[in-house]
């Protein structure tokens, strides 16, 4: 445990700051530069616990990749290269690891084990496990494959044509990387877009990819050509000093090369929205993917409904945009978000906890939050879950209160953010 004590913080968020490589960018980087025969190097890498994850992963079959800080070289021989790992795999607290690899270990020609840390453990499978058993996967696993540990025997799978009941990229991805190695043509369509970086990713790497609107499609015929990548800043990092800078007055804040992927940018149409002072500078696209300087200062934020399509596409944002709705005036709805049950932890839940610990007026709801405000917040001890995303809301709730808050445990942080408190002693050191 690693608790930490803040202190007030009185003055505005001011500086400049670039945040870390974008954590699903990162995973697929990875990823796809393994499978690609090869050299890939990959610029601006998140070095967080769960990316290294699914570099442990690809290093365990036999791929060689050297890190120096943000640099990450791999050097392949390809897919079909590939090696049974010899000891069961540890994703730790890596969903996306997780997911992902589910779905290309099945179509590997070898046996693997999977397993992960307590809240891992408890993180359903089934969304990605149920459609490859469609695709003649054959896994072994607690609860029928339901939960992990799994094992996982590869097979000649083959396509299929799948509508994906649950709003999450990571089934889709599972799904695509899957279908690298089908038989035929595997097709996905979702109701509501989610995140896109395997499909554009894919792209960029060669893979026969064609997306029309809601649907994407696969088929196997060519390997992966490996190709140089840079990794944008993370927005869901980036959402923590969004948002602070956002509601806390006299705030002046740059944030450089931040991703600006339209499936990922529902956070700046909430604070747009809520009227925060926002704008986009510097906007340029490599390897598919958009990025650019995002400018915020502190403004008048107003109460509003967040439902629908646009959920997706800020889903990892909603704990950080619970507290900006302490601050704004009126009360937020935030409706359609019941994967947040299914997390790192149960965020509805945990973000209720948290919040209520330091006097916000909020409710939780089977898919949702009502937060009513404004709200001075108070001090007090919370609970981070051991969720990277609810530890850091936890520390920017320190802006908006002018008392101690105690974090019971802060370690989960270096899950994607390792340098996240040196960034906001930063641009909070006037105080
Ligand atoms: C991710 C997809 C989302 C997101 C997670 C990363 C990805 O999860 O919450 O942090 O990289 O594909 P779901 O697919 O479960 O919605």
């Amino acid at each position: 445990m690693s608790e930490l004590k803040l202190t007030p913080k009185t003055s505005g968020i001011i500086g400049e700051i670039e945040v870390p490589g974008d954590k699903s960018i990162s995973h697929r980087a990875i990823i796809l530069g393994s499978l690609a025969k090869g050299k890939t190097k990959i610029r601006h890498f998140l070095n967080g616990e769960d990316c290294l994850r699914t570099v442990d992963a690809f290093r365990a079959m036999g791929v060689t990749i050297e890190q120096d800080g943000e640099t990450i070289i791999i050097n392949s021989e390809g897919a079909d290269a590939l090696e049974e790992p010899i000891i069961p795999l540890n994703f730790g607290n890596s969903g996306t690891t997780t997911r992902l690899m589910i779905g290309l270990l099945a179509g590997l020609p070898f046996f693997t084990t999977i397993f992960g840390d307590a809240s891992l453990s408890k993180r359903p499978m089934d969304r990605v496990v149920n459609p490859l058993v469609e695709m003649n996967a054959a896994f072994t696993g607690r609860e029928e494959g339901r939960l992990l540990p799994i094992a996982i025997e590869g097979q000649q799978l083959k396509g299929i044509d799948y509508i994906l009941p649950v709003k999450s990229a990571q089934v889709k991805s599972a799904i695509l990387l899957a279908g690298l190695f089908a038989e035929g043509k595997t097709k996905i369509t979702e109701k509501t877009k989610t995140r896109n970086h395997t499909e554009t990713m894919l792209g960029a790497f060669g893979a026969d990819i064609n997306v029309d609107g809601n649907t994407v499609s696969i088929s196997n015929k060519q390997p992966l050509s490996a190709t140089d990548f840079y990794v944008p800043g993370d927005i869901s990092s980036a959402a923590f000093f969004l948002a602070g800078a956002a509601a806390k007055s006299n705030s002046h804040l740059v944030l450089k090369n931040v991703g600006l992927n339209p499936t990922r940018t529902g956070i700046l149409d909430v604070l747009i929205e809520m009227g925060a002072n926002l704008t986009i500078h510097n906007e340029k696209k490599v390897g598919g993917e958009i990025f650019g300087d995002i400018t915020i200062q502190s403004g008048d934020l107003q109460a509003i409904e967040i439902s629908g399509d646009i959920i997706p596409r800020l889903i990892d944002e909603i704990p950080i945009i619970a507290l900006l709705a302490t601050q704004a005036s009126g009360k937020t709805i935030i409706r359609d978000a019941e994967e947040l049950r299914v997390k790192e932890t149960d965020r509805i839940a945990a973000v209720a906890d948290v919040l209520s610990t330091l006097g916000a007026n909020v409710t939780p709801t089977d898919d949702g939050l009502i937060i009513e405000g404004k709200t001075k917040l108070t001090g007090g001890k919370i609970k981070s879950y051991n969720d990277h995303r609810i530890a850091m809301m936890g520390a920017i709730a320190s802006v908006f209160s002018d008392e101690e808050i105690i974090i019971d445990d802060i370690s989960s942080v270096a899950i994607s953010y390792p340098n996240f408190f040196t960034d906001f002693e930063n641009i909070t050191a006037r105080n």
